[in-house]
């Protein structure tokens, strides 16, 4: 047997057992195929062998095809293809599952006999979070096994499927005890060994009788907010209907038909991109990829307002016990009643079960004093935004907090640095910066400050993705790096409204973007006064600062959004719906007449676009020229997980690439003439366009601060 080989075959008495064996988790790259087709002949030929069982080497099953070979011209497909093989073997194969069988990984697992998985195990066909559909007889297969209803499912939502699951919805044939997956899947193999007929799923149709065409259009109406500008969820769909209204081998070829006009799509291109994205952002050139990570088994948070009371829940939801604490008694009672009434909403809306509640709302420990946090290895801080309270809170914390006790605070805004100098160790201090609401939103943006510890920024990372979020290092800027490239968005919104473009308009340019809302409608919901009173502060504090008095003339009528039924749109009582209202328009136009806008009724929807995205493009420049971002991509990974950007156009940065360097840098160049210098263009961005280098490649030009 050679060395380094991708598949084994061994015996195991009158069992084969074939492994497959590519690190680290078993993709199926090439090579991997042809060595299961050489196994599977082994075992067929070889007398002695009455039954055999596939099974992975390491930690997983095959966990997926190899995505990096998706969209790449490919290889002929080999003659003899392994599900065909072992659909066609005369001796029953048994699949034995743990870690992950998902996408190729689970249809190789369909096109075995058996299958038999540890608890721990999840299978999946999420392709369509690639914006592909499974190519190799998924669709086919798995409504054969489990009716074309519960496939849809499974197929449009590319959810992972515990095992356990999986065995009750008829995927999985026997749950293994944990860590005795291989004798369980022999002792199984030899069990079956001589059943006949051997069940093949291609040759079933027991359950394809349920695919009516109201089953498939009742899908197509289901998905079709989620799935707007999308194609690959429509043909998950087209292809499961095939498999109930064709031959197999009809429905695969169309099903291969559907992956190869989707593979290469711009769809896909952007998804794929966005995975790569999404594991790129985890890894800190600058921290060796040994440091030692610090403990954090006992979270504690300070501030029990909105976002400290979200961050316990994150906390809680992923299995930690959290203590937490207030400046008050009672402001701790009222943060935890609010913890409360936030599950209790989820259970009502049937997102989360009343036990689960029960066991999430234990964890989190409400204590009276600092004093408590003392045996703690991690303290996040979300007390009111104010540079004095933030000190007033690190002495205090400084002095209970054990040594070694790693220090983060959620501010939005306020310089690290400062925040990090109240306490006698600026080198155990980060930022954390989560988003509203902080139990939803997945990003978590760590901030590095002057002095803070590569393990502590490391660290901060590893906690975030721990919590279920994704984690992003920003540079110690005014605004980090998340909002600080979306706030030139947030002050296009209002000019444009200044210049003549009504909210409506700009939503719904934004929502056929493929936003899930407009960024007015946004506002409604967050409400105008906390903007309004941001401004206020900041006119007070720089002299040129520029004012906003359309959006401050809304607030003075009253309007601050959907609390008040009245915002930028009109709302009737219990009703969410965003409604225009001539009013807002009244107001928008006596106010820029007042201040003496001129007002212009050409503003076209690709302008919209252009101004809100290209502004913040130049920011992102701005931020990688300073070195605050690592890589663009960063960028889109923030704004895929802080702003709801549309995942399927890749990001902020991968997008303007569709557009192309040179004409974003020339219209920015452009309305910098028009408009001055909040329109100047980065320098980066003049060299990048200049050398023609996509936006996605570029990186910081500066080490981080
Ligand atoms: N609200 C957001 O959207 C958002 C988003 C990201 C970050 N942040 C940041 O999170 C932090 C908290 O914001 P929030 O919206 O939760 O505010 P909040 O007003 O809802 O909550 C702040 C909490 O801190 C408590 N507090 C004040 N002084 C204290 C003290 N001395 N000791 C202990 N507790 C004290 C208050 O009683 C209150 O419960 C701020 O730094 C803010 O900038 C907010």
């Amino acid at each position: 047997m050679a060395e380094g080989e991708l598949v084994r075959f061994e015996k195991d008495g009158d069992i084969g057992i074939i492994i497959v064996d590519n690190p680290p988790v078993n993709a199926l790259s090439p090579g991997v195929p042809q060595g299961i087709v050489d196994a599977l002949d082994k075992g067929n030929a070889d007398a002695s062998v009455k039954a055999m069982v596939l099974i992975g080497a390491g930690r997983s099953f095959i966990a997926g095809a190899d995505i990096r070979q998706f969209g790449k011209s490919s290889a002929p497909p080999p003659t003899r293809r392994h599900y065909d093989v072992m659909d066609q073997s005369p001796k029953p194969v048994v699949a034995a599952i743990h870690g992950y069988a998902l996408g190729g990984g689970l249809e190789t697992a369909l096109a075995c006999h058996y299958r038999v998985a540890v608890p721990s195990a999840k299978v999946g066909l999420p392709e369509v979070l690639i914006g592909i559909l499974p190519g190799a007889g998924g669709t086919q297969r798995l409504p054969r096994l489990i009716g074309p209803k519960l496939a849809l499912e499974m197929i449009t939502s590319g959810r992972h499927v515990p095992a356990e699951e999986a065995h009750k919805l008829g995927i999985v044939d026997e749950i293994a005890p944990e860590g005795k997956l291989k004798e369980t899947a022999v002792a199984f193999a030899r069990k079956i060994a001589d059943k006949k007929p051997l069940p093949v799923i291609r040759d079933s149709d027991g359950k394809l009788a349920e695919g009516t065409p109201e089953l498939f259009d009742n899908m197509r109406k289901s998905i079709a907010r989620r799935a707007r500008n999308q194609r690959a969820p429509y043909a998950c769909i087209e292809a499961v209907e095939a498999a109930c209204k064709l031959p197999f081998d009809e429905g695969a070829a169309l099903e291969r038909k559907l992956f190869d006009e989707q593979v290469g799509s711009e769809e896909a291109k952007s998804l794929r991109y966005a995975f790569f994205a999404e594991r790129e952002v985890n890894k800190i050139p600058f921290i060796p990829s040994d440091t030692k990570l610090r403990p954090t088994d006992n979270p504690a948070v300070v501030g029990a307002g909105t976002m400290g009371g979200g961050i316990a829940m994150s906390f809680a939801d992923n299995g930690y016990d959290v203590k937490i604490t207030d400046a008050t008694p009672e402001a701790l009672e009222r943060g935890m009643a609010r913890i409360k009434a936030n599950y209790e909403t989820s259970v009502k809306r049937g997102s989360l079960a009343q036990d689960e509640y029960e066991r999430r709302f234990a964890r989190i420990h409400p204590v009276p004093s600092f004093d408590d946090l003392s045996d703690c290895d991690v303290v996040i801080e979300a007390v009111f935004e104010q540079i004095p309270v933030k000190e007033e809170v690190w002495k205090k914390l400084d002095a209970v907090m054990p040594p070694g006790a790693l220090l983060y605070t959620n501010t939005s805004g306020i310089d690290i640095d400062i925040i990090a100098e109240a306490t006698s160790r600026p080198q155990d201090m980060a930022g954390t910066h989560f988003f509203a609401p902080a139990n939803v939103m997945k990003l978590f943006e760590v901030v590095k400050g002057t002095k803070t510890e590569n393990d502590v920024l490391a660290t901060a990372m590893a906690l975030g993705r721990k919590i279920g979020k994704v984690s992003g290092l920003a540079g110690n800027g005014d605004g980090f790096l998340a909002n600080r490239s979306r706030a030139p968005f947030g002050m296009e919104v209002n000019l444009l409204i200044e210049e003549g473009a009504l909210p409506e308009q700009i939503d719904k340019v934004m929502i056929d973007f493929g936003y899930p809302i407009g960024p007015l409608a946004v506002a409604d919901l967050s409400g105008l006064d906390i903007g309004f009173d941001t401004r206020r502060r900041r006119a007070a504090m720089y002299p040129n600062y520029r004012k906003q008095p359309i959006a401050d003339a809304i607030v003075e009528a009253g309007r601050l959004g959907q609390k008040t039924n009245a915002g930028w749109y009109k709302y009737e009582p219990g009703d969410r719906t965003p409604r225009p209202d001539p009013e807002v328009a009244r107001i928008i136009k006596e106010t820029a007449a007042a201040n003496g806008i001129e007002q212009r009724s050409d503003i076209t929807d690709d302008e919209i676009l252009k101004r809100l995205l290209f502004a913040s493009v130049n920011e992102a420049c701005k931020i990688l020229e300073e070195g605050c971002a690592l890589r663009a991509s960063d960028v889109d990974v923030m704004w895929l997980h802080g702003f709801g950007f549309p995942r399927y156009r890749g990001g902020l940065m991968y997008w303007a690439d569709t557009i192309g360097v040179r004409e974003v840098y020339n219209q920015i160049a452009s309305w910098h003439q028009r408009y001055g210098d909040r329109w100047r263009p980065s320098n980066y961005l003049r060299q990048l366009a200049e050398a023609g280098t996509p936006l996605k490649e570029a990186k910081a030009q500066k080490a981080m601060p």
